[in-house]
Formats: C-alpha cells, structure tokens, sequence
C-alpha cells in the first residue's frame, strides 16, 4: 500500500479522553491516516467531532453500523477501525468490523466477558484479521527492555512479582456528579464486572505477563467498593499463582487519595530483580545478589534492540505515554504492511491477550465473592 494507511475511529469524540491520545500517537509517525468515524453516540456530536478533526462531515457517522455500511463500497475506506468506546461497545463495535473485513485496534479492557474476547479472538482468526488491543505500557521502551532481560535469563527463574496500579480519582462519589469518565466506570453495565480491576488491574495483569512470558494459573482476590453505593470494585488485593512456580500480588485501586497512574511492576527471579514505575517510565533498576542496584536509562548503551527499536528520541529528551502508544501503532502499521515480524510487532498485545485479562476479571470476581477462595483464571 503506498501513502498512509486510512483508519477509522469509533467513540473519541469531542470531550472525550482517549480516542485523542490514540490520534496523536498515530499522527507521531504519518503512517496511518483518519478518514472517517462514528465519535460520538449521536449523528450530530459525530459530524462536529469529525469537522474538529478534519474529516469529511459525510464521512463522519451517527453510528457504528451507518459507518461500515456507509464506507464498504469505498476505493479509499478504512483499512482499521480504532475503538474507543466505553467497554460495553467495545464487543458489538469488534464483532462488526471483523465481519466486515476490517482489522482492529481496541483499548481494554477487551470485552464485558470472556466469552465475548473468546469470539471476537476466533473471529479474527477465522478471517485473518488483526485484532491488537491497547495495552498501552507494553510499548514502553523500559519495560520491553525489561522483557528482554527477563527473556535473555539476565535475572534468572522468576519466583516473585509485584505489580501495583493505584489511582485516587474515585476516592469520592464522582459519579453523582455527572462526570462522564466516572459515570460510565462504576456502571456494570457499561463497565463489566470489574471496577479499577477491569479499568487499571487489567493493565497491570498484562504488565506482568508481558515482561515475565508468565501465565496467570489462579488467583485470591479481596475486592471492596469503599465509596458508599458503588455496586463495582474501587479497591482490589490479588494472590497469583502463576506458571513454572512462580508467585505474585496484585493490587489496583482508584480510592488512593493523591495517586494519579501510579502503575509499577517489580520481578525478582533467582538472580537479580527489575523494577520499573510509569510515572518515571524512562529507566529501569535492577539489582543483583552482589548487592548493587544500576539504573539503566532509555537512550543509554548496552539496551537490547527490542528497546532501541522503540525509542525516538536521544536520552535525557523523555519520551512518554504517547510514544509508548505510538510504538504499538508502529506494531500495528508494520503488521498491516506485511512485516509482522519487525520488532516491534513481536509480540502486538491482541485478542488472545485481551482475552486473558477478561478470564482475570472474572476469576478475581468469583474468587471474592467465595471470600477470597483460590480460583482459576
Ligand atoms: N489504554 C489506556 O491507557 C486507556 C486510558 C483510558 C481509557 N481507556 C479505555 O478507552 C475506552 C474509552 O475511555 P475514555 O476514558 O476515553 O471514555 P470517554 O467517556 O472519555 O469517551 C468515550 C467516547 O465514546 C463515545 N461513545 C459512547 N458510546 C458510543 C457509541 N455507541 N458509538 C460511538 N461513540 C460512542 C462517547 O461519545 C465518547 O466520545 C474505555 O474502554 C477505557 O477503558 C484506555
């Protein structure tokens, strides 16, 4: 294909917090281009999300279906859709675009349920259609640094994982408010099972996989909505058992007061450990039996090409949450170029990923509600 590669997006409109980090991190690089969308709920919101984004107002659509109706008989329609709706459109939207032959891109958490990943992730197969999912922190150039150590046996077997996600946003009753972020989050039905665990914990458990090529066998969940007359969680504790022996905590809250995206994985294996935190994401510790603790620093020397293959800019000038985002949308260009297996689309979180974290969900829910007994993911 020669020029960029045309996209649409679902959900992103006006007001909206996502949907501009993902334009943005597309627009990092020129290689895909929007063409056209479904932004808001409403035809109206949609051609004024659209006009602001320089789309052409008939290509900006009232709903998901008008859009893949609307631009099927298109030379120049969209070769991906970008899903940024809150979670309970995320399944319908994917669905749709699958069987109209459109790659995917879709934030998380994935679905409402697993069996929904679970179709959406045949569904691309089947069709052999990309279905990548926006686990955003994997495309840090310090945690696939990290990764790559981990892989390379740099700190020996992995017995021990930390991953923390705390926020304090919701620490109040936001949601009373009107706030439309809050609003949506804490609704079940909207939201899925899961509170912070689907909106943050689901980070985190991708982290923990992404870095330590380790499944998540069980878990013992304690969950708590602390705000009064929240039906969700705003607070988890998670006990993992996870693959080859090895053992880790998770926990993910919304209701600690002052914390902003206080995300952070720590993986001690037989013979060092990494720690890495989002808030200062360009550098890595690790620490070692002897004692020393060196931080290695993104730009720096001795970094593995897996972690130069994602970094833009010389050290010391920092790159951050939307470069991270731009790397996987580098992932997602190359893939849809025919070279799935550059860098950095080794591996593109997808639909087998988003999938997993459902199964995480679920399994943290059901391990609550039996006072926290050991349950299957
Ligand atoms: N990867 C990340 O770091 C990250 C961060 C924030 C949010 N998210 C995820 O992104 C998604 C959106 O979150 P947000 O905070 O941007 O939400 P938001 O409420 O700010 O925006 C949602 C947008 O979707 C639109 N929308 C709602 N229903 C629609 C429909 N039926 N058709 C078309 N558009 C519709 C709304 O009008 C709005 O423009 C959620 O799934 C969330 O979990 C991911």
């Amino acid at each position: 294909m020669s020029g960029p590669i045309p996209y649409a997006m679902v959900g992103g409109g006006v007001g909206s917090f996502i949907g501009g980090v993902h334009r943005h991190a597309i627009d990092l690089d020129g290689r895909a281009r929007l063409v056209a969308g479904a932004f808001s709920s409403t035809g109206e919101r949609s051609v004024e999300s659209g006009r602001a984004l320089g789309v052409d107002p008939e290509r900006a659509y009232g709903s998901y279906a008008d859009l893949i109706a609307g631009e099927s008989g298109r030379d120049d329609r969209p070769v991906f859709v970008v899903i940024v709706t809150p979670n309970d459109m995320h399944f319908p939207v994917a669905r749709a675009c699958l069987r109209g032959g459109l790659h995917v891109v879709c934030d998380k958490p994935f679905t409402i349920t697993s069996a929904e990943a679970r179709e959406l992730e045949g569904l691309a197969r089947e069709r052999g259609l990309l279905c990548a999912v926006t686990y955003n922190y994997s495309g840090y150039p310090m945690v696939r640094e990290a990764r790559a150590r981990v892989a390379g046996g740099e700190i020996g077997r992995v017995r021990k994982v930390y991953a923390e996600y705390h926020q304090g946003w919701l620490a109040t009753d936001l949601e009373s408010s009107g706030q439309k972020q809050a609003s949506w989050r804490t609704d079940p039905d909207r939201a899925g099972v899961g509170g912070s665990l689907g909106d943050i914990g689901t980070h985190a458990e991708q982290l923990v996989r992404f870095v330590t090529g380790l499944e998540i066998g069980s878990v013992a969940a304690d969950l708590s909505s602390f705000v009064g007359g929240r039906v969700l969680d705003d607070d988890a504790s998670v006990l993992m058992r996870l693959s080859e022996g090895a053992k880790g905590t998770l926990t993910c809250s919304q209701v600690c007061v002052g914390e902003a995206n206080g995300l952070s994985l720590r993986v001690y294996g037989e013979s060092g450990g990494l720690s890495w935190r989002q808030e200062r994401p360009e550098q890595l510790e690790m620490t070692r039996s002897d004692g020393s603790r060196t931080v290695l620093c993104r730009g720096g020397e001795g970094l593995s090409e897996y972690t130069a293959a994602a970094t833009r800019l010389p050290g010391g000038h920092p790159e951050g949450f939307i470069e991270a985002f731009g790397n996987l949308y580098r992932g997602v260009c190359d893939v849809l170029s025919g070279d799935g297996d550059s860098l950095l689309a080794r591996p593109l979180p997808c639909a087998r990923d988003g999938e997993a974290g459902m199964r995480f969900v679920e399994a943290c829910v059901e391990s609550a509600k039996r006072d926290s007994e050991w349950t299957s993911v």
